[in-house]
């Protein structure tokens, strides 16, 4: 197996878009967890183009400890010292510094000319030389940069010591074909090739960064720069968790990484949430209907044998189970597995059928159902006799006030209060219930939907609340969203011990 080295840029391309920025405890957080993920190389940041981002590369060089960590610069010597500075303190650390080299950029950014770009990325990689061994050279807009030329380029800054080489798709403009030919062509036209990984870069544009990853890779590329979720700007960059998938579902490529896939997912989640930049739900790998089944045909399929629906089992992305989403196109199958996901394993066919045609006419008026719904059709809610309940609940909230939530709970008839802030009313009447319950809970999604579209709206509200290593379902519908995400709290932690 060869090995494919993956560099992470989350935190320098990816916090480029507007509304992603992250603060040094956030940033600090995120690359730890890129850390645990088994991810190569951090790039941490652009040093010189901000005292915050050079703080940022100062501290996650302290906190680093396995994964090298990279500061980007232009081909400019008092960029490259400014990022050697930051780095001072990493214990594995890289320069990657560079210069476009597309006649766009030469003639219309750079005002300069072929030879001229030359002589600065030699002495740019030269001048970094100096602080670190590794060095990355990137010769930004390749995609749109002439072979021959590139090869000329490539060449020269091996020579001067150059590590890793980096071919970016500066604008997600090539085609597989086109990008796999690429980096062919300097496998066989660069004579000191040999010395240095070929790193491949890509945006996605047109949509194809994965495939023109890929198609590098199959070609001698060794190092794919990536995202988690392909956040970045415009169409965002390559998504880590679609090549290391790729890689890992064909293993006829014969290639490796070191990722723990199994982290990939909260590794999505965590990044996902700090940079305010949700998921499509029909995400590769990572999206929140890439594992789940809807048509009869399909759930009925996976039920009986998983590779039938599935190239990926979910549990190799840290995803517990397939979640089957109910719908009016679901068949007996799916609401059998269903029901006996919930506890209700002993059910006849003659049950099974009755609730079923329940179940059809409620699916055909909702889009999907709940586990709740599925619970309410079986008679099941009435018999749970709920030993948690919501007595009252009274909340200061708005702007300039401390959030403050005072709540009063019933557990099997004893009565317990409690007032807790938090930051915002739901978060400060969820503290509130956690104070009463001490348990070891973790809320895993929270989702609040409109039914209509009034201000005088029902919230309905899905939680999902991890407690034992397992996951608990809550709902609730409310016109007032605080006692309703209270409500469904509490609904889900009356299923812990059922
Ligand atoms: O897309 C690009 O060309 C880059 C370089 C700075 C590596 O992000
Ligand atoms: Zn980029």
């Amino acid at each position: 197996m060869d090995r494919l080295y993956i560099f992470d840029t989350t935190l320098r391309d990816g916090e480029q878009v507007p509304g992603c920025q992250l603060n040094t405890v956030e940033k600090i957080e995120v690359a730890k967890t890129l850390e645990s993920l088994g991810v190569d190389v951090i790039e941490a940041g652009f040093p010189v183009s901000s005292p915050g981002d050079f703080k940022s590369v100062v501290e996650l060089s302290k906190a680093i400890t396995w994964s090298t960590i990279c500061a980007l610069t232009r081909a400019v010597e008092n960029d490259i010292n400014v990022a050697a500075e930051a780095l001072q303190y990493a214990k594995r650390k890289r320069i990657h510094t560079g210069i476009g080299t597309s006649e766009y950029h030469i003639k219309h950014k750079l005002n300069s000319n072929r030879e001229e770009i030359i002589e600065r990325a030699v002495s740019a990689v030269k001048h970094a030389k100096k602080y670190v061994e590794d060095v990355e050279f990137y010769a930004e807009d390749a995609g749109r940069t002439e072979n021959e030329y590139l090869a000329r380029v490539v060449e020269a800054v091996i020579k001067a010591g150059a590590t890793v080489v980096n071919i970016p798709d500066t604008t997600g403009y090539c085609l597989p074909n086109e990008y796999a030919q690429k980096i062919k062509y300097l496998t066989e036209n660069v004579s000191n090739i040999h010395k240095a990984v070929i790193a491949t870069h890509c945006h996605n544009d047109l949509g194809m960064a994965t495939a023109n990853s890929i198609a590098g890779i199959m070609n001698g590329a060794r190092q794919v720069e990536v995202t988690v979720n392909g956040i970045g700007e415009r169409a965002g960059n390559t998504a880590l968790e679609e090549v290391v998938m790729a890689i890992k579902s064909h293993k006829e490529l014969g290639i490796e990484t070191n990722i723990n896939t199994k982290k990939i997912w909260e590794t999505s989640k965590l990044v996902s949430t700090l940079m305010n930049m949700p998921v499509q739900p029909n995400k590769a790998i990572v999206g929140r209907n890439a594992f789940a089944h809807s048509s009869g045909i399909h759930q009925d399929g996976v039920l009986k044998h998983r590779e039938n629906y599935e190239i990926i089992d979910p549990k190799e992305v840290g995803i517990d189970e397939n979640s089957i989403v109910l719908t009016a196109r679901s068949g007996r199958a799916a609401l059998k597995h269903r029901l006996a996901t919930l506890g209700i394993a002993e059910i006849s066919q003659e049950q099974l059928d009755e609730v079923y045609q329940q179940f059809l006419l409620l699916a055909d008026r909702k889009k999907s159902l709940s586990d709740s719904d599925i619970l309410t059709l079986v008679g099941e809610r009435e018999v749970v006799r709920k030993k948690i309940t919501l007595d009252y609940l009274q909340v200061l909230c708005g702007k300039g006030v401390k959030q403050v939530a005072t709540i009063g709970i019933d557990i099997a008839g004893e009565k317990f209060e409690t007032t807790a802030s938090g930051n915002g009313p739901v978060d400060a009447s969820i503290k509130a219930v956690k104070d009463i319950i001490r348990r070891q809970m973790l809320i895993q999604e929270f989702l609040i939907q409109a039914i209509t579209k009034g201000s005088d709206d029902v919230g309905k509200v899905h939680i999902q609340v991890e407690y034992n290593g397992k996951i608990y379902y809550g709902f609730a519908a409310n016109t007032d969203i605080v006692t309703a995400s209270v409500e469904a709290f509490i609904d889900a932690v009356n299923k812990f011990s059922v």
